[in-house]
Order: C-alpha cells, then structure tokens, then sequence
C-alpha cells in the first residue's frame, strides 16, 4: 500500500473513531467539572444491574414500588446521587442526606438519633434506605407518613431539624451551581431545575441501591429453598436460620420471617415454587406494633399518631433487614444498641398491648415471647450477620462522588 493511501485510511479510520465517541457519549462534557466531582464519562449503569435469578420476576410485579413515570436511568440516578452528597441541600451548607445515611453503615446512621444541620437532634432512628424500593405498600418513615418515595425525599430538604430549606431555595442553590447544568441535560434533557426533578432523581438513586451479596445470598443460590440448609453457613448460622423460618416454634407464622422477609405465603407448612415467591428481600409488607413499649401515648404513637386511628398506636415500619450488622443501633428510636437485645426483645420482652400485632400473640391472648434458647439467640444474631453486603457498602457507584466534600 502506497503512503496516501494508508494516511487517507488512517485519517478516514480516526475521523469514524473520534465521531462515534462523541456520539455515544454525550455526557463526556461532564469531565470539564472534575474538579468538583468525579464521575465516569460513561455513567455507572443503575438501570440494568445484573441481579441473581433469585431476584425473580414475582418481586418485580408484586412488590417493586417504581411509579411508571419515574422508572430509574443511569443519567437519573447519578444526578440523584450528586444531589444526595452535595451539602449545598442544607441550609448553612453543613451536611447532605449521606450525614446521616452512611454507606458504610448500610446507609444509616451508627447513632440512635442523628444530628440536623444545626446541631439539632431527629425524633427517631435514621433508617437505612437499602432495597427499600421493593416495599410493596410503597409508604415511607418509621410512621408512613410518606405516600411514595418521590414525596419522601424531598421532606428532609424542609425539615427544620434536618437540613432547613425551603423548596424555593433548593431550586435557586441548585440552579446557582454550573455543575448540575450537564447533570440535568442528561437525566431530563433540559438544563432547567425543577422540584419535580430534584425528587424524581433522588429518588432514583435511593431505588438504585440494591443489596445482593452477601452469604445468604449465596446459600439461596445453592439451594433455591429457604428451609433446607444452606451449605456455606455455619452450624449456628443454620441453628439462626431455622428459628428465623419459624420452623422451631408451632404457631410457625408468629416469628420472623413471616414479617421480615416480604412474602406472607412462605412458611414451612405451604408448598412452594421457588421461582413464585420473593426469598430474597428481607424487607416487611407493613407497619406492626411488636410490643416494644405497653403504651405509646406521649412517646412516640408511630402510624396511629400519624393517622389518627388508636388501632395504629404503636405501629412502625418493617424496614429492610439487611446490613443489619451495620445499622444499629436498632428499632424506630434506636433503644436497642445490639442485635443480642433485639433478639431478648423477641425472646422474653415483648409487652401486652391492645393493637400488639396478631403474629405476636399466643392462643391464650398473652403476648407471645419465643423463650429462646442461649444457642438459639446465638444463632439468630449470626444468622442476621450473613444478611451484611461488603459489596454494596463499598460499590463507588453509591459513594461520594464529590473530590472535596
Ligand atoms: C439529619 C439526618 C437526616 C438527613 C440529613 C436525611 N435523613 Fe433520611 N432519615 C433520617 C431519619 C431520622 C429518618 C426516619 C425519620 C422518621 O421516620 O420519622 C429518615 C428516613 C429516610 C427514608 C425512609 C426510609 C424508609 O424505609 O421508609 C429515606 C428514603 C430517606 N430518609 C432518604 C433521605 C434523603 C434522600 C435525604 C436527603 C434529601 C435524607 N434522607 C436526609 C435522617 C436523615
Ligand atoms: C409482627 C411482625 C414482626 C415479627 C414477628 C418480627 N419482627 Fe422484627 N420488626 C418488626 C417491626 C415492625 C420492626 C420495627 C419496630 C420499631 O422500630 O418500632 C422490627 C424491627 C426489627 C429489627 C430492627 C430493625 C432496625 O432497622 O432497627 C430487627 C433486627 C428485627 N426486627 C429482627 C427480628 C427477628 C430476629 C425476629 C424473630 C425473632 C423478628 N424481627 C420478628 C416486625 C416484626
């Protein structure tokens, strides 16, 4: 090959090569902001992750609470996540929502109430926000009081302990930083900031956030049946398990699983298809009242405070079980500082109440306490510890995307 001909070549060559990367990339001009922020010229992909087929198609159409206008893209959940790290959101310009959702605490908050923007406490535990979008009633806070999670997320921003905004003044910080202008053109193709936005890319990225490694995970794998021994877990991981499945006690449906796994069909006594139930969540269906207190008038009353109806006293959300090794301390106040008390309280503490939850209560109307065994409770707390995700606490795509924040 003559000279030209291989220099027109190479010229033609480069020239598609250059024009196909601009074409396919166009948030490659998100790079002029690195020195505020490092994210991948190519975004992370939130969109289309790879779950296990454990994860199977029932979740998605009985629990997953994605509304269809707000279905997650990896251009909507990086502008959520940039938003949920950027301290600009808080009043005096002090925290972000990761103050107090800590990745590497399972996206709560290793104190039992956490501080606000002024130094100002919250009335309860900060909750962890992990899987939470396969809540099937879609409600969200300890008491409900959130109708979707695109509501939900834009309440922190107002609330006068936490962060101190207005939405009016969201909207004009937003808008002030240059550096959400290639954010928003990506995720909604208009650079214009709206509150309408701002909620529907939080709450992207919060729904982007997905445990699905961990050692349970991997025992499902093996067995695709919760009730039968997983391989890979110890001895009195298996012991845990068993009494978590309720397979231990006769009135099965009355312990944990049956609230915390979200599937009310899966109990030992029902055959099952393995491909027709969720076994994977560990996030509830509803908000119950567990007898932590014989009365929750003056305190804090939960759903029934919220909504009026004394026969929700006392309830509280069945928040995601996972990571929580990580999340304590434990319950909507964060009374309990280790799993070992969250076990006695199931144990031997559970209180008489009017509205105590049905699965609580014996044949005889008492409340019910499990009396657990030492290596029964041994078991259940080891149990509960292979529902912890190093993958997920440590994925950069969840991370502080900011370089000096
Ligand atoms: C000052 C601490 C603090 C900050 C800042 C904060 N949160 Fe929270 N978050 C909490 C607490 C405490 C709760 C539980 C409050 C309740 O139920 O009354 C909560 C609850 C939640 C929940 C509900 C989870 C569920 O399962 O129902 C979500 C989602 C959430 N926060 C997301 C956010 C987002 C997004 C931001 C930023 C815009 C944010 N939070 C800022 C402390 C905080
Ligand atoms: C009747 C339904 C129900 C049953 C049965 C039940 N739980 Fe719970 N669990 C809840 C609710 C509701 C909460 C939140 C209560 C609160 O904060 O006031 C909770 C809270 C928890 C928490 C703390 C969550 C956090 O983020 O702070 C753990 C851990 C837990 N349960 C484990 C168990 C174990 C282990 C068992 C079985 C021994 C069990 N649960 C049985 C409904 C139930």
């Amino acid at each position: 090959m003559n000279n030209l001909i291989k220099y027109t070549l190479f010229l033609l060559i480069t020239t598609l090569l250059f024009s196909c990367k601009d074409d396919d990339k166009p948030t490659e001009q998100e790079n002029q902001y690195s020195d505020i922020y490092d994210l991948p010229s190519t975004p992370f992909n939130y969109s289309n992750v790879d779950l296990p087929e454990t994860f199977n198609s029932y979740i998605y159409s009985a629990l997953d609470n994605t509304p269809n206008n707000n279905r997650i893209t990896d251009e909507g959940a990086t502008l959520g996540r940039v938003l949920f790290y950027d301290k600009e959101l808080s009043f005096n310009r002090t925290i972000s929502c990761s103050s107090c959702h800590k990745q590497e605490f399972g996206f709560a908050d290793p104190v039992a109430k956490s501080e606000g923007f002024e130094g100002g406490h919250t009335r309860r535990n900060s909750m962890n926000i992990v899987n939470s979008g396969f809540y099937e009633p879609g409600k969200y806070f300890w008491d409900h009081r959130a109708a979707t999670l695109e509501d939900q997320v834009i309440m922190p921003l107002q609330d006068g302990i936490e962060m101190g905004m207005t939405l009016e003044l969201v909207t004009s910080r937003v808008t002030a930083k240059d550096y959400y202008k290639p954010l928003f053109k990506a995720a909604f193709n208009s650079e214009e900031v709206t509150t309408d936005k701002i909620s529907k890319a939080l709450a992207q990225f919060v729904r982007s956030i997905y445990s699905f490694n961990t050692k349970y995970d991997q025992g499902i794998k093996q067995t695709k049946n919760i009730f039968v021994d997983f391989p890979n877990y110890t001895d009195a991981e298996n012991l845990g398990k068993r009494v978590f499945n309720g397979i231990l006690t006769p009135e099965s449906n009355g312990t944990c699983m049956f609230c915390h796994m979200g599937n009310e069909n899966l109990r030992p006594d029902v055959a099952f298809d393995p491909n027709e139930v969720n076994q994977v969540l560990f996030v509830g269906l509803r908000a119950d009242n567990i007898g932590l207190d014989a009365d929750f008038r003056g305190t804090d009353g939960g759903v029934g405070e919220f909504t009026g109806q004394d026969s929700a006293l006392g309830q509280f959300k069945t928040t995601s079980i996972r990571n929580i090794e990580l999340t304590g301390p434990y319950m909507h106040d964060g009374r309990f500082e280790t799993l070992e008390e969250v076990v006695e309280h199931y144990s031997t503490g559970v209180k008489a109440h009017p509205y105590l939850s049905n699965h609580m209560i014996n044949g005889d109307g008492t409340p019910r306490n499990l009396n657990l065994s030492e290596d029964e409770k041994a078991g259940l707390v080891a149990f509960l510890k292979t529902l912890t995700d190093h993958t997920m606490t440590t994925d950069v795509k969840y991370s502080n995307p900011f370089v000096n924040q």
